[in-house]
């Protein structure tokens, strides 16, 4: 037997995925050291004879039709190195690897090169939507070597998420376009996360929603233009009972988020990158700071903050659902204008307004907003930042002002609001003609002579301060 398509890592995702893939006619083989995770997936993908699966490499790589299309479904680090030299004494020349985990995308580049030299295709691909996405069909965004793509793109495309039809997967770029694209679509996904707890918290604190309230108000946001699986499932979370006992398991969850770097990725190379996103900068500190509960409590009988006043319901929610709308696209325009960057710097010749669109459906920032992104970028293929565009700017506009009276809210009530109030100070300070960055400029040549340009005559100056 040859199959069409092999999977390392059995885990939920690995096992999902596979199956997906058989869902679509093509037949697929997996890989795991664990017997008890190959005979599961041979249990589950008996009916569709198109599945079946080893624990030996060797018996696994011949098992694959050439030139062999062999995905990793493996944590990112060590390991996906460890899986590639397991394979390489198996493999024949053309054949290709998809890291579908989330590795750092300069390791991508190395094992790409390393792998060239060895005359093997190394994509590094990422692949988001959960256990539930793998499924049922995620979107996945490939970069590497795009003729070699073309083996794969027909599986891809089928097993892919669809909106409205279209597959949620494209060539992305060459190199490690494909992981850092999303590396960034992870750094979204913390600052839309960050954002929806602090407005859950201010319905809750503000405006004394109970966790149906909650449910209901999430629940028609969802029917609105705040359309996403975030929304989603977090109108579902407050639905759900607790097993273990009374009331709704929201309350009973600890207030300590981890995380597994992606985000903070995002985060330190936009700072090599010199491209703010101050959207997403905070939510990683903000899962920081949620780890030191223990000071946290501590700090917290050391001093009074206010009772937070009592807000108006209607207003809370109508306030509440334009800061949403405002803070996702601010966050959205700073990942994109990210990842223009990144493009540059890094030849990923990358397609935003292609991004987009293989992001609307699939992917755990899916969101009905992607659709007009989509189209801004289409239209101007070139636009430096969403801001820029003559479609959102009413968008914006319509909607910053409630964000600015919850910002205010939240600083005298002593509720942090930080992803509301970054988003809003990173908008008010890039549509900001003038800012006051001349007295940095002014103390830097001061203590240090280290110059400053004038707005009013060309050239570099230098003064010696009285
Ligand atoms: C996805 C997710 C996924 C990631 C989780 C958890 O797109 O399906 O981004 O790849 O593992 O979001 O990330 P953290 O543990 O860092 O929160």
């Amino acid at each position: 037997n040859t199959y069409d398509f092999g999977l390392i890592g059995l885990g939920v995702m690995g096992r999902n995925f596979i199956l997906n893939v058989a869902d679509n006619n093509f037949s697929a083989m997996g890989y795991d050291l664990d017997d008890e995770k190959v005979n599961a997936l041979i249990e589950e993908g008996k009916d569709t004879k198109r599945v079946n699966a080893s624990t030996d490499i060797q018996h696994f790589v011949q098992s694959l039709s050439q030139p062999r299309k062999i995905m990793l479904l493996v944590p990112a680090g060590k390991i996906v190195d460890s899986v590639i030299e397991s394979l390489l004494p198996y493999l024949d020349k053309n054949d290709l690897i998809i890291d579908g985990g989330n590795s750092f995308f300069t390791d991508t580049d190395r094992r790409e090169t390393y792998l060239q030299s060895k005359g093997i295709h190394f994509f590094g691909s990422g692949v988001s939507g959960g256990a539930k996405g793998a499924r049922r069909g995620p979107s996945i965004m490939p970069g590497g070597n795009k003729e070699a793509y073309k083996e794969v793109q027909p599986i891809f495309e089928a097993v892919s998420a669809k909106f409205k039809g279209e597959p949620c997967v494209a060539y992305l770029g060459p190199k490690s376009a494909g992981n850092y694209v999303k590396m960034v679509h992870n750094g979204i996904e913390y600052g839309l996360m960050q954002l929806t707890s602090e407005i859950y918290d201010l319905l809750k604190k503000a405006g004394k929603y109970n966790n149906d309230e909650l449910h209901a108000i999430f629940d028609s946001w969802n029917k609105g233009r705040l359309q996403s699986f975030l929304i989603e499932i977090s109108a579902e979370i407050f639905k759900q009972e607790d097993d273990k006992g009374e009331g709704r398991l929201v309350d009973k969850i600890l207030d300590k988020a981890k995380q597994k770097g992606t985000g903070k990725w995002t985060s330190q190379n936009a700072m090599d990158l010199g491209i703010p996103i101050p959207s997403i900068d905070i939510a990683v500190s903000m899962r920081e700071i949620s780890a030191l509960k223990e000071e946290r409590v501590l700090a917290d009988k050391l001093y009074n903050r206010p009772e937070p006043a009592i807000m108006d319901k209607k207003e809370m929610a109508k306030w509440a659902e334009e800061a949403l709308y405002f803070s996702f696209i601010t966050t959205y325009a700073q990942g994109l204008h990210q990842l223009a960057d990144a493009s540059k710097e890094y030849g990923y010749e990358l397609d935003l307004s292609v991004i987009a669109k293989i992001w609307r459906a699939g992917c755990i920032i899916r969101a009905g907003l992607l659709e007009d992104i989509s189209a801004a970028f289409t239209k101007d293929r070139q636009l430096p930042n969403l801001l820029l565009s003559p479609q959102f700017v009413p968008k914006v506009q319509s909607t910053v002002g409630a964000t600015r009276n919850l910002v205010a809210y939240g600083a005298k009530n002593g509720i942090p609001l930080p992803g509301l109030s970054n988003s809003l100070t990173y908008f008010d300070a890039y549509t900001s003609g003038r800012l006051p960055l001349n007295l940095i400029q002014a103390q830097r040549d001061h203590f240090g002579s280290h110059t400053y340009e004038r707005t009013d005559m060309e050239g570099i100056f230098h003064t010696e301060w009285e």
